[in-house]
């Protein structure tokens, strides 16, 4: 009997430069692109932002996602700026993020994978190359690594001269986030302290304050049982991971290096990439960048998405469909999802790939009000969010994390939440560079309504384990 031949998978050729001859969107233009390429020359000799074993390590805390053995929270600025760099400003929002895993931790009592929008998010896709005011016509605003927001002439213009600053930046916040993910801030005894104080008054700050009343408790009872923060690194330290959308390729093309452990290829520039909804054409440079390196990646799904282009982007991007390589990162709007996502993930069942499909409720919940703001309504989020949740109920599959636009700080750039942020309220403090922001208690208050969900999801699983063993 002749064995069935197995066709022969000859791998395409990639090098770290192999996007350029792609089509590429959203590509700035540098009036001296001489100036540019003797920036990214002098990049690519800067050291590694992260380590590969790192970004190794997430992509095996991803595969534990799929599994649905871990949850993941990705959040943080839509763009950094170089304007709000300032430490507080790092603190605040990485102490949110660990207030939002604890409490996710406890009503899904899985491991939380925290994944920052920090460290290197400062690059936006835009959906005009120019904008007009008054009647005078300039080329967007790209983001502090392209060009100024300032609406001058000037300050439009893109500096390659940002890259550098980028990068600096990017080194000095991964440097911060280090020290407090692991030098003693994120230490689970000091829950108490994560509490910010314009939060703590409200219900929000109340309930978390109860919450981490409950972990303490906890932790004195583990003491007493002999597991401390001197002898159990979990409890003393956190795995922090940073993230941005890879928009700007000549950026992350010079921080690409060989690992010298595996010989493959990674963007040292942060642990986890994603391709925007703007850039993930299947054979545009974008997909073909992100395909040849070995971080963990996502790709963001609009609500046009069709499942054969899905799978189109998953065969380049995860050929050997290797569980915790690639997330999907569904923003199709509290209106579209129901109706659009359950193709999709019959599709990726049906192919038998191994994905984590994470909900941003942000990018397809961007109003405008008549006074001119963006803004976000906090109902429609947690509307997309449920219903992202409900969804993979009803197919039997995983609703492995959340994607959010949130800081630690109190601005007033979406409305409601239990605060009631108004529309009339929103230019008390509306700092943000780009999309409107979850602020901290929003975000928290998030949180608290996710961990319900998730205890639900887990009554109703051990229920039903429950009873498959009885039968
Ligand atoms: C973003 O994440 O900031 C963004 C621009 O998202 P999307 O590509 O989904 O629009
Ligand atoms: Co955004």
């Amino acid at each position: 009997m002749s064995e069935a031949v197995k066709p022969v998978v000859v791998p395409e050729p990639w090098t770290p430069d192999s996007w350029r001859a792609k089509p590429v969107c959203q590509v700035p233009e540098y009036p001296d692109p001489d100036r540019l390429a003797a920036v990214e020359a002098g990049l690519a000799h800067f050291p590694p932002l992260v380590f590969a074993g790192e970004a190794r390590r997430l992509r095996d805390s991803l595969a534990q996602v799929v599994e649905g053995k871990a949850f993941l929270l990705q959040g943080g600025d839509c763009a950094e700026s170089f304007a709000e760099f300032h430490p507080n400003n790092i603190r605040d929002t990485f102490r949110v993020l660990l207030q939002m895993a604890v409490v996710l931790t406890f009503g899904a009592a899985v491991p939380v994978v925290k994944v920052g929008r920090m460290a290197g998010q400062f690059a936006k896709p835009r959906s005009s190359d120019t904008e007009t005011q008054d009647g005078v016509t300039l080329p967007s605003y790209r983001g502090d690594m392209v060009n100024g927001m300032e609406f001058t002439a000037e300050a439009r213009v893109p500096d390659p001269q940002r890259l550098i600053a980028c990068y600096n930046q990017s080194a000095a916040t991964l440097n911060l986030l280090r020290a407090f993910a692991q030098g003693g801030y994120a230490d689970l005894h000091q829950v108490h302290m994560w509490n910010l104080s314009f939060v703590s008054d409200s219900p929000q700050g109340n309930r978390y304050r109860d919450l981490a009343d409950r972990l303490a408790e906890a932790l004195d009872f583990m003491a007493a049982c002999g597991i401390s923060s001197v002898n159990t690194p979990q409890i003393r330290e956190t795995d922090f991971f940073t993230a941005h959308e890879a928009l700007l390729l000549p950026y992350e093309q010079a921080m690409t290096r060989v690992d010298s452990t595996t010989g493959d290829w990674y963007d040292t520039s942060a642990h986890f990439l994603w391709i925007g909804e703007r850039t993930r054409q299947p054979d545009g440079g974008h997909v073909e960048y992100l395909r040849g390196v070995e971080n963990p990646i996502g790709v963001k799904l609009g609500p046009d998405t069709d499942a054969q282009q899905m799978m189109r982007l998953i065969d380049r991007l995860n050929p050997l469909n290797v569980p915790g390589r690639l997330t999907l990162i569904v923003r199709m709007g509290p209106d579209k999802i129901r109706d659009r996502l359950p193709s999709l993930i019959r599709t990726v069942e049906r192919e038998g790939r191994r994905v984590v499909w994470v909900s941003d409720p942000m990018h397809a919940n961007t109003v405008s009000t008549s006074s001119g703001y963006k803004t976000r309504h906090f109902d429609r989020i947690l509307d997309e969010v449920t219903t992202f949740f409900q969804i993979h109920r009803e197919e039997g599959t995983y609703a492995g994390g959340v994607h959010f636009e949130m800081t630690g700080q109190d601005v007033t750039e979406c409305v409601g939440g239990a605060q009631a942020i108004t529309e009339s309220a929103l230019g008390i403090r509306y700092n943000t560079h780009c999309d409107p922001r979850l602020n901290a208690s929003q975000a928290l208050e998030l949180a608290f309504l996710l961990a319900e969900m998730l205890k639900e999801r887990r009554s109703r699983d051990r229920a039903r384990r429950r009873s498959v063993a009885a039968s």
